[in-house]
Parts: C-alpha cells; structure tokens; sequence
C-alpha cells in the first residue's frame, strides 16, 4: 500500500544536505518513505493525499522523557513558582506514588502520555526508569516502558532513597536491579549531580551498565558545574542532558568530541550529544542552557521534553523548539534539528537500515522510517512566528496515520 502526500508547501527534510523543498511530495510505502521530490513530479500511488500547501517536518524526537509515574506534585511547583528552588528529593514523592500503582494504573497513565506526545507530532521516543527505585518496581518500570516506549533507559541511580545507604544503594544499582533490567532496556542514565549521585558513584554505575551491555546517557550540569559532562566525555555517553550551567572546558571538550564525524556524510565516529531541556528550565527558574553557544562551537545538540512530574510537566516538542527559538537563538531550522535529527543522534538512530526494519528516524529521506509531522501552517517559522498555537494537523508514525 502506498501513499502520496502531495501539495506541501514546504518540506523541511533534516536530512545530510539540510534540504528544505518547496511545493513537494512524499509517497510512504508501508512503514518506509520510497520517494521525495517536487509534487510536479511525484509518482502515482494507491492512495493520495492533500497536505493543502502545509508545512511537513520529520516528527519529533523526543530522546529524553520521564513517563512511568503516578502522583502530582503542583504543590512542590507552586512553591517553585513562590520563590523555593527545586530539588533532586521531590523525586521520593514520586516513588512513592508510583511504588503504590497498580501494573494496569501505571501502564494506562505512561500510554495516555505516549497518546497526548503523539497527538503532538512526536513519532519516537525514549523514556525511562527511575521512580521505583527498588528492584521489583524498577524492573516493573522496565518492562511497561518497553511496552509503550521506542527505546527504553535504566534510571536507578536516580536518587539514594530515604533511610538507604548511599554505597549500598549504589551496589544494588549495578548489581540485582541492573540484572532485572537488563532484559527491557538499551541504555543507563544516573542523575550526576549534588544531592543525588557523586562522580565516583555516577562513574560505578555507568561502568558496572556498559559492562553490561548498555548504551550510555548522563543526566549532568543541571543544578551547578558538576561533573557529568566529564564523566559522560570520559565513558563515551551518546549523551549528556541538562547542561545549564557549563565551564568554557565542558563545551570545548563536547566539541571535540565530534571531531572524528562528518556531518555531510553523517559517518564516522559520533560524540557525546547535549541535549538541552528548555521546558525543564522554565519549570525550575534555571538559567537556559547555552545551545547556541553549544552549536557554534560544533557540538551536535538535541532538544528535548524532558516530561516529568518534577521538574518538566510536558511533552510539547513544539514548545521547546518555539522556546529555542525566541530564548535560545536558535534558528527555526537548527531548533526544528534539535528536535528531530539531533534527538536520533541522541539515541543513536539517524541512521538505520533499510532492510532489517531498523529505519532511521528524525529526518525525511527514501528508505527512513515515515515518521512524519504535517503543520497547519504554511512554513516551520509559524511554530515560533504563533508560539502555543496548536499545530500539528496530522502525524504519520512509521507510516501510520495517527491523526
Ligand atoms: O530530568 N534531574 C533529574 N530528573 C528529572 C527530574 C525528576 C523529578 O524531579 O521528578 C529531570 O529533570
């Protein structure tokens, strides 16, 4: 089955050459793109339809989310928005929220918000553990994530719970809870940061994770000038999320980080990509992370949701990109990148291959997978010209039609 999605304005692909065609069309054959081009010249197909001179980008990316949780903590953010600063022990309220759900609850609450990222134009996504903080409910987390999520990331060393040795804690982070694990999930994260994991405890857990197979995620520089970026350059982390608050050091180190890949070709040896979180930083009053900043000195970055109870109480991709920018001085291109392209790089996605179903994500080329995001707008600048406006007007995930 095949179908032409002609008659779009503006086809902003994130693809190698940055192409952005205009008056074009896409045909989606089963769950793969088979062709782009100018709409003059589009092949015919078993079915079309009419993008009405609308804007499409890739769909989202959204390559750092919280989704397994219960509970609501609009006091703790009340109290943000009042004056009081945030926190890594809000996230013990959480837990136990989540430690008392049902499988059934949880599973409902973590598909509703697939559902409301979705509805949005987000096509894949990652999300992670880290509120049951036990081995039975983090493996629990584990394996309903790897039911409703795209790729899944282990977060037990998300914070030392109340009352529990920190070393012991730590132990049982890369031991027993890793072993429940390990069957649901690609990829580790620890929250490197004062009041949740020191450097030496952060650096046993990703070692004792990759070790064990697992790709590597750091969440680092969220609250001060930590150590995650470091740790995270030291281990080879596909990732270093947060960074607000980074030492001219931090960001040349990123940097060269990249040195052995080549962008245009999209090959060669990826570094550690910073994944900025603006909705997070607006939740929690922290100075914006420097993505400009970032960009100029060649680091390959991504936005992000961030989606959590605590500190980022929204999947709106849309959101971040507008917040990126009119804050952070992006380019509606380099934004809507971040978003799609740079969240796959992220997760180690933008490429993929064509015959083993194993599709790349987060950009519009023939034999991607057709994740695809259609605006009601004329042009991607609308997503920043109408910030909060409701844009998205239709979502193809991996060539179905979800609105
Ligand atoms: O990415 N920083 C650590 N983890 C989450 C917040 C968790 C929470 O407060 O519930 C974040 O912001």
């Amino acid at each position: 089955m095949s179908t032409l999605i002609t008659n779009i304005a503006e086809l902003m692909t994130q693809d190698l050459e940055h192409r952005v065609l205009k008056d074009a069309a896409v045909v989606v054959e089963g769950e793969r793109i088979s062709w782009i081009g100018a709409a003059a010249d589009a092949p015919a197909a078993d079915d079309a339809v009419d993008a009405g001179g609308r804007a499409m980008l890739p769909g989202w990316v959204d390559s750092h989310s919280h989704l397994l949780f219960a509970g609501d903590r609009t006091a703790e953010f009340e109290a943000r928005m009042a004056g009081e600063s945030y926190a890594a022990g809000g996230i013990a309220v959480t837990m136990n929220a989540t430690r008392a759900t049902s499988d059934f609850d949880l599973t409902r609450l973590a598909m509703g918000r697939v559902a409301e990222a979705v509805s949005q134009g987000t096509t894949y996504l990652e999300t992670k553990t880290g509120y049951g903080l036990d081995v039975e409910n983090e493996a629990r987390s584990a394996r309903i994530a790897s039911t409703i999520a795209d790729q899944v990331t282990y977060l037990g060393a998300h914070l030392v719970p109340a009352g529990q040795d920190p070393e012991a804690y730590t132990d049982l982070v890369c031991g027993p809870m890793l072993d429940a694990v390990l069957p649901y999930v690609q990829w580790a994260d620890v929250f490197c940061e004062e009041g949740a994991f020191n450097a030496e405890q952060s650096r046993r857990v990703l070692v004792a994770c990759r070790d064990a197979g697992l790709g590597l995620r750091v969440h680092g520089n969220q609250l001060g000038e930590g150590p995650g970026v470091q740790l995270a350059l030291e281990l080879g982390a596909a990732s270093v999320d947060h960074v607000n608050y980074l030492a001219a050091q931090d960001v040349k180190a990123l940097a060269a980080s990249w040195s052995g890949w080549d962008p245009a070709a999209g090959a060669g040896e990826r570094g550690t990509v910073a994944t900025c979180l603006p909705a997070c930083d607006l939740s929690t009053r922290q100075p914006l992370a420097p993505a400009r900043e970032l960009l100029d000195a060649g680091v390959q970055v991504a936005l992000a949701s961030n989606c959590n109870p605590g500190t980022s109480y929204t999947s709106s991709m849309a959101f971040c990109v507008t917040t990126a920018v009119l804050q952070l001085r992006l380019s509606v291109h380099e934004a809507v990148r971040a978003a799609t392209y740079g969240g796959a790089l992220a997760l180690r996605r933008e490429t993929g291959r064509d015959t083993d179903g194993e599709r790349a994500v987060g950009s519009i080329a023939v034999g991607h997978r057709a994740d695809l995001h259609l605006l009601n707008a004329p042009s991607a600048t609308h997503l920043a010209y109408r910030p909060g406006m409701p844009l998205t007007y239709a979502v193809w995930r991996a060539g179905v039609r979800e609105r």
